[in-house]
């Protein structure tokens, strides 16, 4: 049997801290729930004493996690961090506490103002102080592949004797080639007292785009835990990827002597989700679960696959949960050919159901030449959010252009089913429909976030809108929207953020 890999997911910390990423409670639930689902070893559910919506993540994580996985909370090598990191993982039934201190040159004269005795001696406290919570300690070492690798031995032999019991060595600026970073690991395999008793982590970032090498170069070395986050999200250029850690250490399992228990059909929706939720898009050429990993261009390479698919794909699609079909779904496509697909995606639906879905497609393939996969999603999740809907977009023109006002008539319906219409002006035509739908709704709030991605392919792609309103309540809800025309599924975006904080006000006022 090779060696189990943990597969450490902190998408939820690290992978937030890519600039436009913050996330909801709810929505930080909703991708935990899946990293659970996905068999997930830990999940850094967020730093704590950072912000109370920090806290109550990693409350509610570890609330649902159970004995799935271990729920981890970072902290600085700080007594207040580690108290209240503590109090959050209470919830949990396998809480870890996750401390540590900059160990670089630079970290401890320019950041920390310390000696290295006196971080010794601060990281002997931290970890003494996490382990009279919890039985489960992690001490990371930050800037550890920058740092002078007699001083870091001795740090880390420090914290493993102060009762840690995972180690964890990040290259927290993307610095090191991957077989130098193997060496450091070695290094303090053969040198650090009482390594053997502990688990070896390893944090890579991606800066000059190596994070996979220096992870799998590390296993190569005697770590046993891989640090990482889906679709590589994280500071700067970001961390390892998941997906890529896991598939190759699938492939080469036998070569790196490894294995995880990831459930590697659920990549592809998890990467969808974090995407969707995060508004931060997959690049298409993405390894594993970009749009164009399994598809084909060239003459040359579609004869090859229709011949035989592993003559240019390494990795069966059906293996990391992408739709690898190849029916092509038109205007000309009838009942059956949409519902085996559909099946294909997971929805399956009654017959009076499919028939609403059906007629939403037949829009759609009115106006596109080919449907994709991503059409269909689209069109499921936008009726899953009208069925919920208090208001719903009946109806939206605007006028714009130069040297035109832009202007917005607009008809929401509300529950009752009675049409409002109204008509503003507003500085473009999304600003104008919104404002039409403001004095409609007639609900207090503050738009502080609009993105646009094109979700399928092409000239006529749907396009999704997801934009967070901020209530006076301060609590943020996101809207999503999606139809081919933006102003429409801008305007539905804004309508499905204004129904969320309704119903929410609403439980409240219950
Ligand atoms: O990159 C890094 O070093 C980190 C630590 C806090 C683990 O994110
Ligand atoms: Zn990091």
């Amino acid at each position: 049997m090779t060696r189990k890999i943990a597969i450490f997911d902190t998408t939820l910390r690290d992978g937030e801290q890519s600039p436009g990423a913050s996330m909801n409670t709810e929505e930080k639930l909703i991708i935990a729930r899946q990293l659970i689902r996905m068999n997930v070893d830990v999940i850094e559910a967020g730093f704590p004493i950072s912000s109370p919506g920090d806290f109550k993540s990693v409350a509610e994580i570890g609330r649902i996690a159970g004995d799935r996985c271990t729920v981890c909370g970072l902290t600085r090598a700080v007594d207040k961090d580690i108290e209240v990191a503590a109090e959050a993982l209470k919830t949990a039934k396998r809480p870890r506490i996750h401390t540590g201190l900059g160990v670089s040159p630079s970290h401890l004269h320019d950041k920390l103002h310390l000696t290295e005795d006196e971080a010794i001696e601060r990281a002997i406290r931290a970890v003494k102080l996490a382990r009279n919570f919890v039985d489960d300690v992690e001490f990371y070492a930050e800037d550890a592949g920058r740092a002078d690798q007699d001083f870091l031995v001795r740090i880390i032999e420090a914290a493993v004797k102060a009762g840690a019991t995972v180690v964890n060595i990040p290259d927290t600026t993307g610095y090191n080639l991957p077989w130098h970073f193997g060496q450091r690991i070695r290094d303090l395999r053969e040198r650090v007292d009482g390594i053997e008793d502990v688990t070896i982590s390893v944090h890579t970032h991606n800066d000059l785009g190596m994070a996979t090498a220096l992870a799998l170069e590390s296993v190569r070395n005697g770590a046993t835990q891989i640090e990482c986050t889906i679709n590589g999200l994280g500071e700067r250029a970001g961390n390892t990827s998941l997906e890529e850690v896991v598939m190759a250490i699938r492939m080469h399992g036998r070569e790196l002597d490894a294995h995880t228990d990831i459930v590697t059909q659920e990549l592809c929706h998890a990467s969808k989700l974090v995407s969707s939720i995060t508004g931060i898009n997959v690049q298409p050429n993405k390894a594993i679960v970009g749009a164009n990993a399994f598809a084909h261009s060239s003459g040359i390479h579609q004869d090859g696959v229709l011949k035989a698919r592993d003559t240019y794909e390494i990795i069966d699609p059906a293996d990391v949960g992408a739709a690898g079909s190849q029916i092509i779904l038109s205007a000309r496509s009838g009942h059956a050919a949409l519902r085996h697909r559909m099946s294909e995606l997971g929805y399956t639906f009654a017959d009076d159901e499919f028939e609403s879905i059906y007629q939403a497609f037949l829009e759609v393939a009115d106006k596109k030449k080919e449907v994709y996969d991503e059409d269909l999603e689209s069109i499921v999740h936008e009726r899953e959010r009208v069925s919920k809907a208090i208001w719903t977009l009946d109806a939206v023109q605007v006028s714009c252009g130069f040297p035109l006002t832009p202007t917005a008539t607009l008809t929401l319906v509300d529950e009752s089913g009675e049409k409002h219409t109204v008509a503003a002006y507003g500085t473009g035509p999304v600003d104008a429909a919104y404002k039409a739908v403001d004095e409609i709704v007639k609900v207090e709030n503050d738009l502080s976030e609009f993105a646009i991605k094109a979700i399928t392919r092409g000239i006529d792609a749907m396009g999704e809108v997801t934009v967070r309103v901020t209530a006076a309540s301060g609590e943020v809800y996101t809207g999503r929207g999606s139809d081919n025309d933006i102003i429409v599924s801008s305007t539905k975006a804004y309508v499905n953020a204004l129904n969320r904080l309704i119903s929410d006000q609403r439980e409240h006022a219950a």
